[in-house]
């Protein structure tokens, strides 16, 4: 079978962008440096970018390009045994991230819906926790499935699937081209439209005041290497998948950068809108900026409705909001399917078409556990479990397999041969030696406290059976899955 190809290197670029940009970079990455010190999470976003982030991702475009295939065919031709791993990393993605990721974006879905009339009424917090999610009181009690927020699923899914099932050049790429100049227009209205709210200096000067305390604590570190890590899909399988369908010339190591620098660069600007409104917020009602919400996972939620609910022509701020999360998620969640259904036709050499469409089933399917009353407790321990040790994990796999058990230098060479950014010495060095120390330490640190007090207070039943349920059943997934015989074994060779 022939292998895809982008229509140009701009759609691979901006497909790889999209991939990037998702809700990780809104909703996630507000929270996170709401709830890490405001403006003093910069710090340590910025410097997890660029030690690791951006070497990463040129090593994930590398292993794609040089190796042609999906991740676990760039792995097995690396070495055969380390296919496993190249299975781990788009099974728990596509069936644990994912499952997640589409709720998420079914929820703005009805937030958009919900913003033209005001739905959530005078109390927001209330509205998104209580009326929407009718949250039950822990992980052990999921209650009954919510059917908006299902349907509002099923319409996500059914989207993943008619854009993939499209094809590459007809999808993923012209969805992308239609997206992402999209949401960088809305964006701008948004962060114009908040800074010249009453209060939005305030907020502005919460999210840029450095504040260097917060620097001493580790977590702030780990929040921020696990950010980067979603946010730019490493260890996804996704940027190795699609680096694959390059040309054999292509600009590996300046894509790379300039993936990284929009991402973050969208991350830092939008977070202009969401400190500006949280200013708005703290002003009109008298309160601190601190205090402005009580839960930091809701934030897009509550926060934002309330403020809407605040502002003059508030409905269509509302509206805009929620439609750039959509599209933003969406971009992100095709690239999900993508790397998954490429790994599945590389390997059983079975149509793209039938895979797409039975795993958007499936992911629908999976996805219902989310959409219950229960659901947002799941997706906590899940997000934390996947992104801080599955994600990690990858990335320090991915540094072992090229670092140690490969001659890097033939990746760096590969690059350096069809870039116009030439990579040095340092590459390999921060491949071989800095990225995988410096995440070996945030797992044992993570996994320190892990054992020491369970996450967010969760039940230790909880923990196990959902966070390393998870990680451990997609695990004997990989496993089973990269014993399967290759339908086609030529495909194996170099
Ligand atoms: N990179 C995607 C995001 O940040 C998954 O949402």
């Amino acid at each position: 079978m022939k292998r895809e190809q982008w229509n140009s290197q701009l759609g691979f670029l901006l497909a790889a962008i999209g991939s990037a940009i998702g809700l990780g970079n809104i909703w996630r990455f507000s929270y996170m440096a709401y709830s890490n010190g405001g403006g003093a999470f910069l710090i340590p976003y910025i410097t997890a970018l660029l030690t690791a982030g951006v070497a990463l991702l040129i090593l994930e475009f590398g292993i794609g390009h040089e190796r042609i295939g999906s991740a676990p065919l760039a792995y097995a031709k690396i070495r055969k045994s380390w296919e496993w791993m190249g299975w781990w990393s788009v099974t728990f993605v596509m069936f644990g991230i994912c499952l997640y990721y589409s709720v998420i974006i079914s929820w703005c879905l009805n937030y958009f819906f919900y913003s033209f009339g005001l739905i959530w009424g005078d109390d927001p917090n209330q509205f998104f926790f209580q009326t929407f999610l009718s949250l039950t009181d822990g992980p052990d009690d999921i209650g009954n499935i919510r059917i908006r927020i299902l349907t509002g699923a099923l319409v996500v899914w059914g989207l993943n699937w008619f854009i993939v099932f499209r094809g590459l050049g007809r999808g993923i790429e012209l969805a992308n081209k239609i997206f992402m100049p999209l949401l960088f227009i809305l964006m701008t209205i948004l962060v114009l439209w908040s800074l010249f709210l009453e209060g939005a200096i305030e907020g502005v000067k919460a999210y840029l005041k450095p504040d260097f305390s917060v620097l001493l604590k580790p977590k702030v570190w780990i929040d921020a290497y696990s950010q980067i890590f979603f946010t730019l899909s490493l260890g996804f399988g996704i940027m190795i998948a699609y680096s694959s369908y390059l040309p054999r010339k292509a600009n590996l190591s300046r894509n790379a950068l300039l993936t990284g620098i929009i991402n973050s660069g969208f991350s830092l600007f939008s977070g202009f809108a969401v400190f500006a409104v949280l200013g708005f917020m703290a002003v009109s009602q008298e309160i601190p900026i601190s205090k402005v919400v009580s839960q930091s996972i809701g934030l897009a939620f509550v926060a934002y409705p309330k403020a809407v609910s605040l502002m003059p022509g508030g409905q269509i701020f509302g509206a805009i909001f929620f439609f750039s999360l959509i599209i933003a998620g969406l971009s992100s969640s095709i690239s999900i399917v993508e790397a998954f259904s490429s790994s599945v036709v590389d390997k059983f050499a079975i149509p793209k078409k039938g895979i797409v469409t039975i795993l958007c089933l499936f992911g629908f399917l999976g996805s219902i556990i989310f959409t219950t009353q229960g659901g947002l407790f799941w997706l906590d321990i899940a997000d934390h479990f996947l992104t801080h040790y599955g994600l990690v994990v990858v990335g320090i796999a991915e540094c072992i397999l090229a670092g140690w058990l490969f001659d890097l230098y033939i990746i760096r060479k590969h690059i350096n041969r069809i870039s116009s950014l030439k990579l040095g010495r340092w590459w390999e060095f921060s491949i071989r030696y800095f990225i995988p120390f410096v995440l070996s330490v945030i797992v044992i640190w993570d996994l320190y406290h892990e054992i020491t007090s369970p996450y967010e207070g969760y039940s230790w039943f909880s923990i196990i059976s959902i966070g390393m349920g998870w990680l451990l059943g997609t695990l004997v997934t990989a496993l089973i899955l990269s014993f399967k015989p290759w339908k086609n074994p030529r495909i194996l060779n170099i």
